[in-house]
């Protein structure tokens, strides 16, 4: 039904617009649970109008979106918008503390604007490891039609939705974590919910023209792997990442961490036949792949069973995220874009200095930041605010900017730190442990300035990108 009422609803818009608000572009999402089988194996997934992955949000830079949402689950739910700077409205972030669930049999309408914004994004469940389910999507905001775009008009457009996957259902997974054990290794990695089989009876995922060249938006959804992706015999020539246009370098493959979206462009320049598109687990110890494939229009023949091999260790890495450059030079859908001041000139208001701890507590595995895990208070922290009750539900500045000599204590506490409208806020992660860790920056305009392997002392602000 989408597709009818997004058109009825846009023509009606089109009268507001004229008296200068920004367009407007309406989702109605009926989440419901739904057998899907994407390593092979039936198992519980949360579609979204019967989709897996959910449809995409399809946006331009300054369109209100309204989304409305119909919980079908038996669980209550929340989405968030990853990456999507919420000015105004930081309760339609989606996270828990930000906004009441939407209750089981309710529905609920999102309301924000894509404002000054461009790029690959996805939106994903926040709460009750929905996520291992399903119910993520391609978010991707364009430019405005007056505002120019580093790089011709591509052929088309291709979502690549990568992640890890587990067999295990969200609600088993959840009991893990609840006592006490971890969720373990995933079983294996999709591309757009689905791995081909490699047996000649996978259909493309995607046709490309000889000659013409395609963007691809490729996002990682998954829980906790950073994957590897590349496309057999196709270099990729990244033209954005976090929202920035950058320097167009081009790579034989690409780490995507969790929570990561780049866009790409591929050209159709090789034999004409089909050709796998691979992502593969990184810093494991295990080593899963999920492939699909694409096909030349005029193709003939499979693709060829030899995948790519995938980078080996951190430094690898590490490099390929110090090439990653902004083009300073290339106009953005936004006055004041990410990456239009040099970094090393920014005076820093504050800097926060976060490490990471899991051990045992109650019962339960617990991850902590600087000493504390959070734990939602009965009454959404937003809510609390808004009623001038926060006193009652939380503290502000449990934890200091400096994370604790004892990081062994674990309070549980909501965790709440408060800043200063248009400071400049440096915020250092730090992971003492074994695994990657993945965090969730959202609802305001936060932009990677560097990955270090070590500790960080203020000396590493000097290595960080040139001035
Ligand atoms: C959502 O989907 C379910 C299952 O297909 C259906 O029973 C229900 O009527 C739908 N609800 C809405 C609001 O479309
Ligand atoms: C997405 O939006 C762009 C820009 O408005 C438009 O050209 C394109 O046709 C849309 N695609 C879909 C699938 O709706
Ligand atoms: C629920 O959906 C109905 C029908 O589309 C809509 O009129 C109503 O505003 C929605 N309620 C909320 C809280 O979003
Ligand atoms: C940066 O963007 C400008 C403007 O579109 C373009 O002319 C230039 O080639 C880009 N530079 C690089 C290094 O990609
Ligand atoms: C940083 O502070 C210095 C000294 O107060 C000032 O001259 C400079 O303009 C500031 N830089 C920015 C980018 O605000
Ligand atoms: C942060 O919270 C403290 C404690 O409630 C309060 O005194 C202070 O004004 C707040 N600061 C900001 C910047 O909001």
């Amino acid at each position: 039904m989408g597709r009818g009422v997004m058109f009825m609803l846009m023509l009606c818009i089109l009268g507001v617009a004229v008296m200068g608000e920004d367009p407007y572009i309406f989702y109605t999402w009926n989440v419901t649970y739904g057998t899907i089988s994407p390593l092979g194996v039936p198992q519980q997934g949360i579609l979204i109008n019967g989709q897996f992955p959910g449809p995409e949000i399809n946006s331009t830079s300054n369109n209100n979106v309204v989304v409305n949402v119909f919980n079908n689950l038996d669980e209550p739910l929340q989405f968030t918008w990853h990456g999507v700077q919420q000015r105004k409205n930081s309760w339609q972030d989606g996270v828990a503390g930000t906004s009441c669930h939407i209750l089981p049999g309710t529905n609920y309408t999102y309301h924000f604007q894509v404002k000054d914004q461009i790029g690959s994004y996805f939106y994903y469940p926040t709460t009750a490891l929905h996520r291992a389910a399903g119910g993520f999507g391609g978010l991707r905001i364009f430019s405005r039609l007056l505002i120019p775009v580093p790089y011709p008009d591509p052929e088309d457009e291709y979502w690549v939705i990568i992640g890890d996957w587990y067999a295990k259902s969200h609600k088993t997974l959840k009991s893990l974590l609840d006592s006490g054990r971890s969720i373990g290794r995933p079983n294996g990695v999709l591309i757009n919910g689905k791995t081909a089989k490699g047996d000649g009876s996978d259909q493309p995922l995607y046709t490309m023209k000889p000659g013409k060249t395609y963007k691809y938006r490729i996002c990682n959804v998954g829980l906790k792997d950073s994957l590897n992706f590349r496309i057999q015999g196709h270099p990729m020539k990244l033209v954005e990442t976090e929202g920035s246009h950058v320097v167009q370098n081009t790579y034989d493959s690409l780490d995507v961490h969790v929570g990561q979206c780049y866009t790409v462009l591929v050209t159709a320049d090789k034999d004409p036949k089909d050709y796998y598109l691979v992502a593969s687990t990184r810093f494991t110890k295990y080593s899963l792949t999920g492939k699909g494939i694409i096909r030349y229009t005029n193709g003939v023949g499979p693709a060829s069973p030899e995948l790519p091999p995938a980078p080996v260790g951190w430094a690898w890495s590490l490099n390929q995220f110090r090439s990653f450059r902004w083009n300073l030079t290339a106009s953005a859908a936004r006055p004041n874009p990410r990456g239009s001041y040099h970094y090393g000139q920014i005076n820093i208001t504050r800097t926060i200095k976060l490490v990471n701890t899991v051990s045992k507590a109650q019962g339960k595995l617990r991850y902590a930041i600087n000493g504390v895990s959070h734990v939602d208070g009965e009454t959404p922290l937003k809510l609390a605010e808004y009623f001038g009750v926060a006193d009652k539900v939380f503290k502000y500045n449990i934890i200091s900017d400096e994370p604790p000599a004892d990081l062994n204590t674990i309070t549980l506490a909501p965790n709440v730190v408060n800043a200063t409208f248009r400071t400049f806020i440096e915020i250092i992660f730090e992971n003492p442990g074994k695994t990657v860790q993945s965090y969730n920056l959202d609802g305001y305009s936060f932009f990677l300035v560097a990955v270090e392997p070590g500790k960080w002392t203020p000396e590493k602000r000097k290595k960080l990108q040139p001035s």
